[in-house]
């Protein structure tokens, strides 16, 4: 089977990104996620996960999120970057901005959001939520590109797929939180379980309930189109300028040392 050490998940179109992209199709002991494309960006071979599926086909709360995150551990994959699409909390921030999450907050319901349900107990640190070199790289291809993004915020996931109220998003607001999205937890517990690192960038959709009038799923597909060249731009210098060896500069590689009672 061919591999990548590097993973992009996000939504449908990023294929694109791609030369000569070809599918293919994992099986994990959770089930068969969608299919993945493994092409080249520059010198690197990439894996790209449509979250949704190919068609945008699954509800967040019903992305198979063992299966994506274990599929891509299966190929290879090291480093993951993510894209999700998110309602801005903080006022600082409007629909159209990149917003690079330093710390998340999981307000799921029913997700399993762990490999590890059995013996040995692992209790893995998330003090650094994100994985710190990806972020620093999000950052500094930013500003070589001459883009703005904010570098800092709090992200929470909500369950969904409804949007939320008026009142859940004054109460994030009082509780310090800047984004919300659906998609961002489990993934990125998943993948620090499985030692890879991960860390996401976010697009402002829309301002969060109870801040505009009504919310629609097409006004977040409307923006997503416009940020999407914005976005292409970061991930192609990112995955240019990553080192294709991990060099223990990120709490990733090693989360599972130290993490077990016996
Ligand atoms: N809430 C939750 N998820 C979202 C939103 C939102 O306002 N916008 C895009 N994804």
């Amino acid at each position: 089977m061919k591999k990548a050490k590097i993973a992009i998940i996000g939504g449908t179109g990023f294929e694109k990104l791609f030369n000569d992209a070809k599918q293919t199709r994992v099986g994990t002991p959770y089930g068969v996620p969608p299919p993945i494309a493994l092409g080249k960006i520059g010198e690197k071979t990439v894996a790209f996960l449509p979250r949704h599926g190919p068609e945008h086909s699954v509800p967040p709360h019903k992305v198979n999120y063992k299966a994506n995150i274990y599929a891509l551990h299966t190929l290879g994959v090291e480093r993951i970057i993510a894209v999700n699409a998110v309602g801005a909390i903080n006022t600082a921030f409007k629909p159209g901005d990149i917003v690079i999450p330093h710390d998340f907050a999981d307000f799921t319901k029913f997700r399993s959001t762990t490999f590890y349900d059995d013996a040995p107990v692992t209790h893995v640190d998330f003090s650094q939520p994100y994985c710190p070199e990806i972020r620093r790289t999000f950052i500094e291809c930013a500003e070589k590109l001459g883009l703005h993004l904010w570098n800092r915020g709090v992200l929470v996931c909500t369950e969904g797929p409804r949007f939320e109220t008026p009142a859940e998003i004054e109460m994030f607001r009082r509780l310090g939180f800047d984004i919300v999205g659906m998609t961002g937890i489990p993934e990125a517990v998943l993948a620090r379980e499985l030692e890879m690192c991960y860390a996401a960038l976010c697009f402002v959709s829309n301002m969060a309930a109870g801040m505009q009038e009504r919310l629609t799923p097409k006004e977040v597909l409307d923006i997503s189109e416009t940020v999407q060249p914005k976005i292409e731009q970061i991930l192609i210098e990112t995955v240019r300028v990553l080192p294709v060896e991990r060099k223990g500069r990120c709490p990733c590689a090693n989360a599972l040392k130290d993490s077990r009672i016996k």
